[in-house]
């Protein structure tokens, strides 16, 4: 090249770099779906056409969620694994605020519609719910499911999980609040998660240890930990979920600070 062409394909490259947007290099991990870690199991979702999707949203009375991020003003969809006020959380309020569907097991959507949410969308396992695009399939999980309402101890219907398929191929599972359990393996089978969301925290659901085990049977490309260090209770950390990981080279682990987005 002379000297003037080169000069004038440096300058050209400079300007077509200024012109791909800052978040394009991690777009490789949501395909252009946006994430963000609200803390404890609460992420929201937005898809690439805008659409978002809220999972667990416990946020008032959550310590990990950032006070700026408390506060929802739009939702399309809540989606919700089970009743505890862990996970259930803000669900209510926000549903009336936003207008979002709610979408939950058939007993736990049957408590929100009395509770007078009008958009509560009721499924079951191994059912899928398709809005917007946006394939939603609800999953097992190992664990229990009530509401606490004073001193009465209400049914809310089995525990789930989720597994979300956006138009852009991209797929995640929310694991819920579980143990592990060898029908994981059929979630990754058939679903092929990219991105799985594992509670490590340890006493209510998995450590670390279980939930790398939970990783060889599912085999998604990213893991995210969540449900850890909430409270004292729940002692599992990242660091040693990425230690337990080390021997599974093809998953990659992201930790995700309560706050942060990835794409
Ligand atoms: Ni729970
Ligand atoms: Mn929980």
């Amino acid at each position: 090249m002379k000297k003037k062409n080169c000069l004038l394909f440096v300058f050209l490259s400079l300007l077509a770099l200024t012109l791909i947007p800052a978040s394009l290099p991690a777009a490789e991990i949501g395909k252009g779906v946006q994430i963000t870690y609200l803390g404890h199991s609460a992420f929201k979702l937005v898809s690439p056409q805008g659409v978002v999707i809220l999972l667990d949203p416990f946020l008032k009375n959550n310590p990990k969620t950032p006070a700026a991020l408390k506060e929802i003003d739009r939702a399309d969809l809540i989606l919700v694994t089970h009743g505890h006020g862990d996970h259930l959380g803000d669900t209510l309020s926000i549903a009336q605020k936003t207008n979002a569907s709610v979408v939950a097991i058939a007993e736990l959507s049957g408590y929100l519609t009395k509770k007078g949410i009008k958009n509560a969308v009721r499924m079951n396992k191994g059912g899928t719910y398709t809005a917007k695009g946006i394939r939603i399939t609800m999953v097992n999980a190992l664990h229990s499911s009530s509401i606490t309402e004073g001193d009465q101890v209400i049914y809310a219907g089995d525990p789930a999980g989720f597994v979300i398929r956006f138009e852009n191929g991209f797929s995640v599972y929310h694991a819920g609040d579980t143990a592990v359990f060898s029908d994981m393996k059929i979630i990754g089978d058939l679903y092929k998660p990219d991105l799985a969301f594992l509670p490590i925290g340890s006493h209510f659901t998995m450590d670390p240890a279980e939930a790398a085990y939970a990783g060889k049977l599912i085999q998604p490309k990213y893991v995210v930990p969540m449900h850890y260090g909430t409270w004292p209770l729940l002692t599992g950390t990242a660091e040693e979920f990425a230690q337990l990981l080390k021997d599974q080279p093809r998953i990659k682990l992201i930790i995700m600070a309560p706050g942060q987005t990835i794409q």
